[in-house]
């Protein structure tokens, strides 16, 4: 494994095998509530919803976190900022697909990624993917956690078989591929509808399944081509993006800029794609 800024390989090591634990220990929570009575709240629009397994799920990785690494800085989604330090940070989500579960449809994930933060907090807001130490974002109902520390590559974790290493697709034709996109809560402006108008009527397939985390997971796994989005929180993509990375995938914002946690959008796809995905999404020809 290559040298990790700031930290040690060992070190590293330490923290992808905890936040393995603890994306699974938080599956497991996810998984108990689910079929049960779910307490469901809205945050910033009536399609923005939170439900008690959350905030559940949220303690769980946290508690988790800072047991082990009491001097690691921790975002998370629900309860904000934890702890600020000039260490590492991880973002935390614990629910990812939150409008799903809250309607018992099966597919959501725990995101846990770790970044570089060198610079201190304000240098760590522009941070890009090769700053991306670790990933693990763990689906519970189907048992697969796809994980990656930087320089090891990405993996898939299953009951199913050993452990099997990840690689995005070589496609570089559009009319060959499957993408995912999302839609963030901000519904009455419309966003993402001009360019997935524009997609869907070149592309094999375009899905909309609800977790941008597993999203990144699946283009890391080659069962998508690519995805994009406008506007995602730190914690919805940091794990993912470091996935893909390491699956020898490409992450950029929509227009081509370098992409970050804070940025404006994501695009990710293997390389032969992802300059052609860019294209056709800005092109309003
Ligand atoms: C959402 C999901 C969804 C994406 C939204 C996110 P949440 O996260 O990742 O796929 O389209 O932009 O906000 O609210 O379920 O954690
Ligand atoms: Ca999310
Ligand atoms: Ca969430």
């Amino acid at each position: 494994m290559s040298t990790t800024p700031g930290l040690t390989p060992e070190q590293l090591q330490a923290r992808l095998q905890v936040a393995l634990e603890a994306a699974v220990a938080a599956g497991a929570r996810l998984m108990q509530r689910v079929e049960g009575e779910l307490q469901i709240e809205t945050k910033s629009s009536d399609a923005d919803l939170v439900t008690q397994a959350d905030r559940e799920a949220e303690d769980e990785v946290v508690a988790r976190l800072r047991a082990a690494f009491p001097h690691d800085a921790i975002v998370a989604e629900e309860s904000g900022e934890v702890t600020a330090t000039e260490g590492p940070c991880w973002y935390v989500d614990p629910l990812d697909g939150t409008t799903n579960f809250a309607h018992r449809l099966p597919h959501f994930s725990v995101s846990i990624g770790l970044y570089e933060r060198a610079g201190g907090a304000e240098a760590g807001r522009a941070l890009g993917v090769e700053h991306g130490l670790l990933g693990v974002v763990h689906d519970p109902t189907r048992g697969e956690t796809f994980f990656a520390a930087r320089g090891g590559g990405a993996w898939l974790r299953s009951p199913r078989h050993p452990d099997r290493r990840l690689r995005v697709t070589d496609t570089a034709a559009l009319a060959r591929s499957v993408l995912a996109t999302g839609f963030g809560y901000d519904r009455p402006r419309g966003i993402n509808v001009p360019e997935f108008g524009r997609l869907v009527r070149r592309v094999q397939g375009l899905r909309r399944a609800g977790s941008a985390a597993l999203d990144l997971a699946y283009v890391a796994a080659g069962r998508l081509d690519g995805y994009w989005e406008h506007a995602l929180q730190p914690w919805d993509q940091a794990a993912g993006a470091v996935l893909v990375h390491e699956a020898g995938g490409e992450v950029q914002t929509m227009h081509g800029q370098p992409w970050s946690l804070h940025g404006p959008s994501v695009c990710a796809a293997g390389p032969r794609l992802r300059p052609v995905l860019q294209a056709a999404l800005v092109d309003e020809g």
